[in-house]
């Protein structure tokens, strides 16, 4: 099945589009019971899904249950200019800090993965009904050469952990070298999944993910149930068949 494809003219034509699907899913994720777990990227989409996300009506915006987690950090404090939840903490309403699961940085690369993952099942899976900590939705970006969370082509990480939900990474290419990131085995879990994609340079990329090539991590961390969703520009979309 392909992905179900928005090709946006501008930003402000995405965050309208985001707008629409995230009320959808946060409509049917409300009447469902439970925690709605919501893991978002780093890099330029913090304030495109920011603005998205509080574009939606009020009512859907249920604190109680929606959790937010980051699909990968940079292993740097969250006051460190680098850190994806710090990016976020300053977009939000710092009354909404809670929201965020943070991902526990200490001294110990590994102790991080691990607690984060105790973490992630915790509240992901609060009745240890299964095995798997399944997001309800993911927000994932991706890099000209393919990579998406802290998930670099060829096989730079090393999942550290039993049951291989969090991995780190020690010589990613992209700085800084050392990021805890969520696993493939993560990724392909989500209910739903989302790539937002901008600039030409990774129109390649979205041609991968649109083929299912197999050959680039973000084409490779699609779920298993297919349910997968592209949000482009018109740069990034180039390279499809006309549809
Ligand atoms: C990070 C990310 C990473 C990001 C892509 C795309 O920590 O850098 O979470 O996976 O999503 O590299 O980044 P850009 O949107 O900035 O190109």
């Amino acid at each position: 099945m392909r992905p179900e494809i928005h090709v946006s003219g501008d930003d402000v034509e995405m965050v309208t589009q985001l707008k629409n699907y995230l009320t959808k899913r946060l409509k049917y994720l409300l009447d469902m019971p439970g925690t709605i777990g919501i893991g978002v990227s780093g890099g330029s989409m913090p304030p495109i899904f920011t603005k998205a996300l509080f574009a939606c009506d009020a009512d859907l915006l249920n604190w109680r249950r929606i959790r937010i987690f980051m699909v990968d950090e940079r292993y740097v404090d969250k006051d460190d200019e680098q850190s994806n939840l710090g990016t976020y903490l300053k977009l939000f309403p710092p009354e909404l800090a809670y929201v965020f699961v943070p991902i526990p940085i200490c001294n110990d690369l590994s102790l991080t993965a691990r607690l984060y993952e105790d973490n992630l099942r915790r509240i992901l899976l609060p009745e240890q009904s299964g095995t798997s900590p399944r997001f309800d939705l993911l927000f994932l970006g991706c890099g000209p050469d393919g990579h998406t969370a802290s998930l670099f082509p060829g096989d730079r990480a090393e999942h550290v952990t039993e049951y291989g939900w969090v991995g780190v990474v020690q010589d990613s290419p992209k700085p800084p070298k050392t990021r805890i990131t969520l696993s493939f085995a993560s990724l392909k879990f989500a209910k739903h999944s989302a790539f937002i994609i901008t600039g030409a340079p990774k129109a390649h990329v979205v041609r991968a993910i649109w083929d299912r090539d197999n050959t680039l991590p973000a084409s490779m961390a699609r779920p298993y149930n297919d349910r997968l969703t592209l949000f482009v520009d018109e740069a990034a979309a180039k390279s499809l068949p006309s549809r």
